[in-house]
């Protein structure tokens, strides 16, 4: 059975792009593969965090992953945190990268752009994420279009790290889905839906509530022409909204342009928040009763268990493959 590793930030709002991107797909993923899921809270104090807040969206997105449906028998859910071997597997991969390759990487120009005091982490961020994915042998890692290149200096550091010390890594494949790969802001389909967007317009939370939901999509920049065609170079914001309506209702492109042939934005627009609400609405209810259960607690117990077991196997190996220590760690 082959390995799968993915990741997601407990920095406040999870938003639909977080899910169509992400979580939807570890929930399809989980009866074929060995799966890890991890909350990345190492990740997320690379910009400031209040601590109690960080708790509180730690436990909140365990929550949600499994209120998409994760199930723990079936997969590893666990905190970043809870198995050390991340953050010392972390200062290891940083150890064989150029600063060159992390000053290239978009998201890192993205977050540190305009900001006078700017964390080394934010920096040095990917080999965290280099060794999450590498400590699990993962074969696939399923993620949004925007962790490409991230992906790519995974695949960079665990060859160099097999050619100069020890072939001890998987070289894992970025797992990418055709449609939902990038979902848009929704004031601003140039850009990627993001919780850190200032205007909340531009985002849909999976905790949103249905009016909330009904006036973001119904306020979401389109075009003037009134035609429900998928055009993303002509047509972003339509497009965008019709990528989301697809995913979550399994009807396709094309059966959507005949639905809506001669019929204008308006209804296309009630139709989409109706199937959006519909799609969370399950969640939602799941996600309060975790919220409020021991059940929540067991099961990332359970998982930083498991996930520990693996991870500190790899890192011996390698510490080994470095000299690290006196002695051959066992
Ligand atoms: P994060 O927390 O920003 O996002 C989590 C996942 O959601 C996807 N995503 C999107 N997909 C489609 N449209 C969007 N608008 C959208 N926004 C976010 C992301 O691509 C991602 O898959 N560095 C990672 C977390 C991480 C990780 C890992 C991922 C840490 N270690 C190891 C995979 C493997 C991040 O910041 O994701």
């Amino acid at each position: 059975m082959k390995t799968i590793f993915s990741g997601i930030q407990p920095s406040g709002t999870i938003t639909l792009g977080n899910y169509i991107g992400a979580l939807k797909q570890f929930v399809e993923l989980q009866d074929e593969f060995n799966c890890y899921f991890c909350i990345v809270d190492e990740h997320a104090i690379t910009v400031p965090q209040e601590p109690q807040v960080l708790r509180k969206n730690i436990r909140s997105l365990a929550a949600l992953y499994l209120a998409v449906g994760l199930d723990p028998n079936k997969a590893t859910l666990f905190i970043q945190s809870e198995v050390p071997a991340h953050a010392q597997a972390a200062w290891i991969m940083q150890c064989i990268t150029y600063i060159g390759e992390l000053e290239r990487m978009t998201q890192f120009k993205d977050k540190s752009a305009g900001k006078e005091a700017v964390s080394a982490a934010l920096l040095t961020y990917p080999p965290l994420m280099v060794a999450d994915i590498l400590l699990y042998g993962a074969d696939l890692v399923p993620v949004g279009e925007d962790q490409k290149q991230h992906l790519e200096l995974t695949r960079d550091l665990a060859q160099r790290f097999n050619k100069k010390y020890a072939e001890i890594f998987t070289i894992p494949e970025p797992r990418i889905p055709k449609v939902g790969a990038r979902i848009m802001s929704l004031q601003d389909p140039t850009k990627k839906m993001s919780k850190s967007d200032p205007n909340q317009k531009g985002f849909i939370s999976m905790l949103d509530e249905p009016k909330q939901i009904e006036k973001k999509i119904k306020s979401a920049v389109t075009d003037s022409d009134g035609v429900v065609k998928y055009d993303v170079e002509n047509k972003p914001g339509v497009s965008n909204l019709m990528s989301i309506y697809s995913i979550l209702s399994g009807k396709s492109i094309e059966e959507l342009e005949t639905m809506y042939e001669g019929k204008g934005y308006g209804a296309f627009k009630g139709d989409l928040a109706q199937v959006v609400i519909d799609a969370l609405a399950p969640i939602q209810k799941r996600y309060t009763e975790l919220m409020e259960s021991q059940e929540l607690d067991d099961i990332l117990d359970k998982g930083a268990e498991k996930a520990n077991e693996v991870a500190s196997k790899m890192l011996k190996k390698m510490e080994n493959a470095m000299g690290l220590g006196r002695k051959k760690r066992k």
